[in-house]
């Protein structure tokens, strides 16, 4: 099965310091690192590196920026169909992480504002069984068409809302996997004061979803794991204890893992697992997409 991601490629410029700033505050930070990010890109390149047959749909500005981060991707093992747009800059994050690893991210979106509707004519190479894996880092209405386009030729369509706005009706009904953290939950599902450490009381609001919306739902927890609501079973993965450096990106990790291993036919709870798996190890190193591992680093059964 094909994979087709069609999303953001930001330049992320991460600041590390020991707390993130309270409005009207300024701080020292320790260092400032590029890195190449972006949600679309970021589970594109998890995806391939886990063994998935990847084509990634994506849009730069016509800067050093850009030009630096369209190398970057053609070193990776991806199909590439990367734009340069004129006028507009590159997408850029400006990220803090502090001494735990925690982080908060803005995004100037730039060139990734720029997809429409003559950029899904890339779907015509897919087909029934193929999986769209897209976020809400570029423009909205395309999102929501391409999402639209995938199911009406069968693909199985993945939707990792982030960053977060409340899905429409339609569109909900179009997918068959969705991936989010708690934010990304509380938002979507308009579900406010969740108590997140009541597995019990989540599990249920997540079968519930599932089947009022008919779509697998897949909660990402951070270091305490995930929870899926899966055909009326909920399936529960502990987190891993690892040394946590920079959580930013593990979420992308999570959802291009997930998709490369149910694209290479293993089960839902496997790939789960897995993504699991993944995740914990990219918030070991600083930076989003650098820091993800290959399926050598898993030590796990190959496709
Ligand atoms: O999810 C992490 C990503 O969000 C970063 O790479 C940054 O570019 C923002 O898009």
């Amino acid at each position: 099965m094909k994979i087709l991601v069609i999303g953001s490629i930001n330049q992320d410029l991460v600041i590390q310091m020991d707390r993130i700033p309270k409005p009207g505050e300024t701080l020292f930070g320790h260092t400032l690192s590029y890195f190449p990010g972006g949600k679309g890109a970021n589970q594109a390149i998890a995806a391939a590196r886990l063994g998935g047959d990847v084509h990634f749909v994506g849009k730069v500005g016509n800067d050093a920026f850009g030009e630096q981060l369209k190398k970057y991707l053609a070193g990776l093992n991806l199909d590439l169909q990367v734009q340069t747009m004129e006028d507009t800059p590159t997408g850029t994050a400006i990220i803090s992480v502090d001494a735990q690893g925690e982080n908060a991210i803005t995004v100037i979106p730039g060139a990734n504002t720029r997809f429409d509707s003559t950029d899904l004519e890339v779907l015509t190479g897919f087909e029934k069984g193929d999986i769209l894996l897209i976020q809400n880092e570029i423009n909205l209405p395309v999102v929501y068409e391409a999402i639209g386009k995938a199911k009406e030729r069968g693909m199985s369509v993945c939707y990792n809302p982030a960053p977060a706005f409340p899905i429409p009706a339609e569109v909900l009904a179009a997918c068959d996997y969705l991936l989010v953290n708690e934010h990304e939950l509380a938002i979507c599902f308009k579900k406010s004061g969740l108590d997140f450490m009541n597995k019990k009381e989540i599990g249920r609001i997540l079968l519930e979803l599932s089947e009022s919306t008919g779509s697998t739902l897949i909660l990402t927890l951070g270091s305490k794991g995930c929870i899926a609501a899966h055909q009326g079973e909920l399936h529960e993965v502990a987190g891993m204890q690892v040394q946590v450096v920079d959580t930013t990106g593990a979420g992308d990790c999570f959802c291009g893992a997930f998709v490369s291993r149910m694209s290479n036919g293993y089960p839902f709870s496997d790939s789960l697992q897995f993504a699991n798996q993944a995740a914990a190890v990219s918030v070991t190193k600083l930076g989003a997409s650098v820091s993800y591992p290959s399926l050598a680093d898993l030590k796990v059964k190959t496709p």
